[in-house]
């Protein structure tokens, strides 16, 4: 598969900064990542670069996903995909926890180290720790000839583009679509049935024209960013497909708008951060229209019933009035609603940051890639 870098890759083109500009990328930096990997006549996925054959793939009985920052969320985004899909076992670590605490180093799990610049020191020594207990490790990196992509010497590129931002928008978005094709092929070489693998397949080579309508509510989300940018604090709920989703919400509008922000699983705010609750305290909740979303109606009664702000962003109806803000995501297959639902995030963050005059493409004290420890 060829994939080409155009001028339009690395110049500004006519945006304010290169955060929106990457942002806007986004649909066809997924056309990249998609291109030439979907089969439908099988209703699998091909990542060639794996290196592992057929039956290589059902001798994997773990998948564990590394990386740092957003690196490690997409991780989590990659490992619910994993288990859902092709029914195995999977989680995601910080690799800069990973490399320090001596792993148990198991050989029927599929290591996948996260990186967009593959030269993030910490998951580079999580690598090189894998390696030299002989560890089975694949890259999902951007970079390519990067130091983890040579150290992997195997693995899935993510076919973004150059990300020239410190907030990480379309080289995320390209890690869990990446996973998404991981998942499926590790299911369709298991149990996944062929209807299930077709309805994937379809809704991935749908999936860029979904991201492109999330811009088409651009200005509902500015006009939340703009009636919330008071807020000192802000709350992001989300639960299992919704948490990774919530997570990497907060990281982004942390990064670049100085406002603090915590992401909780929706069932433990109850279990103490709910206390921090009142009007000034907004709250952004991940709400798909999924077999979860009673459950997080309720989250989101409880918080409204303490007087706090809830920012819904949903493709369900929701109940007349509840959420004080309704950012709306366009409709995929549930599984593979983590990665459209990041997509309003990383505006909301940018609309924030703008309205608070921030330096949107040079946050205070953080770098591109963390090359030192
Ligand atoms: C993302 O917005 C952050 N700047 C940061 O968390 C980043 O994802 C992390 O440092 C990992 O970088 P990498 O993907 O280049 O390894």
């Amino acid at each position: 598969t060829e994939v080409e870098l155009t001028e339009a890759d690395y110049g500004l083109d006519g945006f304010a900064d290169y955060m929106r500009k990457e942002i806007g990328d986004q649909p066809e930096a997924m056309r990249r990542a998609l291109l030439g990997r979907l089969d439908s006549r099988f209703s699998t996925a091909h990542l060639g670069g794996l290196r592992l054959d057929p039956r290589e793939l059902r001798s994997i009985r773990r998948v564990k996903f590394l990386g740092c920052g957003s690196a490690y969320y997409a991780g989590q985004i990659g490992a619910n995909l994993v288990e859902e899909l092709a029914r195995l076992p999977a989680d995601a670590e910080p690799a800069s926890e990973f490399r320090y605490r001596d792993p148990v180093v198991d050989p029927e799990t599929l290591y996948v180290a996260v990186s967009q610049s593959g030269e993030t020191a910490d998951t580079l020594a999580a690598v090189q720790e894998l390696t030299r207990k002989g560890g089975r490790v694949i890259g999902a990196v951007n970079v390519v000839g990067s130091a983890i992509a040579r150290e992997c010497g195997s693995g899935v590129f993510l076919h973004a583009g150059p990300e020239v931002s410190v907030a990480s928008t379309k080289a995320v978005t390209n890690m869990s679509t990446c996973f998404a094709m991981l998942a499926l092929l590790l299911g369709r070489v298991r149990d996944l049935s062929v209807a299930d693998g077709r309805r994937i397949v379809a809704a991935l080579d749908a999936l860029p024209r979904r991201v492109e309508e999330v811009f088409e509510t651009e200005e509902v989300v500015a006009d939340a960013a703009r009636r919330f940018a008071g807020a000192r604090h802000m709350f992001f709920v989300g639960r299992v497909r919704g948490w990774p989703v919530a997570r990497e919400g907060a990281q982004k509008l942390k990064e670049i708008s100085y406002v603090h922000a915590e992401a909780y699983q929706a069932g433990e705010l109850k279990h103490g951060p709910i206390a921090l609750i009142d009007s000034g305290m907004p709250s952004v909740v991940i709400v798909p229209d999924d077999e979860l979303l009673v459950k997080n109606i309720g989250t989101m009664e409880q918080i409204k019933a303490r007087g706090g702000p809830v920012i819904a962003v949903t493709n369900a109806t929701l109940p007349e009035g509840l959420a004080d803000a309704e950012l709306r995501v366009p409709r995929t297959e549930p599984e593979l609603d983590p990665i459209l639902f990041g997509i309003p995030l990383q505006l909301l963050a940018y609309h924030l940051a703008t309205e608070l005059g921030r330096d949107i493409d040079k946050p205070r004290n953080l770098a591109k890639s963390v090359t030192v420890e």
